[in-house]
């Protein structure tokens, strides 16, 4: 049985508003994290990351979920199936070759009714969705798009509205010295239907780079919300483990945590100290001696005699040997790191790693 119901946004007029997921990149600022997990499904605090998309949008009324693959889409839809387990109805719309985040959206062209709410497979927000649809209806807009500040601008879309909220510029990744303003696009829209209107079937075809700046030369209404909540991307190791430490301090605030059966994990209470911010899935093997401070790690890890581990990420079945000390850094499934090796900041192992005795990185 899974849960459909439809919600009416304004008195009298009922709306079925579908979301449609952009979840057809390579990841590649993700590696080697996302080499053989496609970054939709990379776990965050051990947990499929679209899970935490899934749950806002369900939280704003919607159960209707497309998927846009491209890149691994097996591996996606294994893990959501129909949806039937997540509470929502799971569709799938696969490019030949990745068409480009506007040319997804054209791709699944026949799923798609009047308004559709837009995301970026790769950011963590607990953002009101609900209240950003109703900003859009209430602007009559074209589109909406979700904005943020955020301290360090490079790398985002610059987005430059009015003090009405209507955007009067985009500047997709501007290098450093272009960078004008400290309000991004946060890959968050509401689309009116007739946006499709201006996607090519041809090619691929770019939202922030073609679509946007040309409907906005053709004088569309599009408007900026600027969210206020916490919001995240994962599209790098450091901003992955950003994401991470947003969902153990309980910055992002979560609709709901999926209850998962796990093994026991196991450890002799008073000879380790494990922090209440950390997280271990299940299976662990801690032996004494060992501290564990703002960490995450996947399930049946073992971590033997006098090992710190502090501000880390640690994916599933990885051994650490005695007396190894880990600090801000990622480290992949199946690793096996030796005895006495030290991680500093920064660093991140792809799956299968192996790093020998007393190594410094
Ligand atoms: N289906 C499909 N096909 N999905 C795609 C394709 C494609 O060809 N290309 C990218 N995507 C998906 C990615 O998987 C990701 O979820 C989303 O579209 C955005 O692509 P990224 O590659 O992550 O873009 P970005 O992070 O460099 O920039 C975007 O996000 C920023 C916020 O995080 C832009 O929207 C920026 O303007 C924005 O500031
Ligand atoms: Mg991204």
């Amino acid at each position: 049985m899974w849960y459909h119901f439809r919600f009416s946004l304004d008195p009298g007029e009922e709306n079925l508003i579908k979301a449609f997921i952009l979840a057809g990149g390579k990841g590649a600022h993700l590696r080697p994290l996302a080499l053989h997990i496609p970054k939709p499904i990379v776990p965050l605090a051990n947990i499929p990351f679209l899970f935490f998309q899934i749950e806002q949008i369900k939280k704003a009324g919607i159960t209707e979920i497309i998927l846009g693959l491209s890149y691994q889409p097996r591996k996606i839809t294994d893990i959501f199936g129909d949806g039937i387990n997540y509470g929502v109805t799971m569709r799938y719309t696969y490019e030949d070759f990745p068409r480009g985040t506007a040319g997804a959206l054209k791709a699944a062209e026949n799923l798609i009714d009047d308004m559709t709410l837009v995301l970026n497979g790769d950011v963590l927000t607990d953002t009101d969705l609900r209240e950003v649809i109703q900003f859009h209806q209430g602007q009559k807009a074209d589109a909406t798009i979700v904005t943020k500040r955020v301290m360090n601008p490079s790398g985002y879309g610059l987005v430059e509205a009015g003090p009405d909220g209507r955007v009067v510029r985009f500047v997709e990744k501007p290098p450093e010295d272009e960078v004008t303003g400290d309000t991004i696009n946060a890959g968050i829209y509401v689309l009116e239907r007739s946006v499709l209107d201006c996607v090519s079937r041809e090619g691929p075809q770019s939202f922030e780079r073609e679509v946007f700046p040309s409907m906005l030369a053709a004088g569309a209404r599009i408007y900026s919300y600027t969210t206020r909540s916490y919001w995240q991307d994962i599209g790098s190791p450091q901003k992955y483990l950003e994401a991470t430490f947003g969902i153990i301090s309980g910055r992002m605030k979560l609709p709901s945590y999926p209850l998962k059966s796990c093994p026991p994990n196991r450890w002799e209470k008073r000879q380790v100290q494990i922090d209440a911010f950390s997280i271990l899935d299940g299976g662990c093997i801690i032996k004494p001696g060992v501290v564990i401070e703002n960490s995450v790690l996947g399930e049946n890890c073992r971590i033997e005699e006098g090992v710190l581990i502090k501000d880390s990420v640690i994916w599933s079945g990885t051994r650490i040997r005695q007396n190894a000390r880990i600090e801000q850094s990622i480290i992949g499934r199946q690793c096996h790191i030796g005895e006495g090796v030290r991680l500093r900041a920064g660093s991140v192992l792809g799956d299968k790693t192996s790093v020998t005795d007393y190594s410094v990185l």
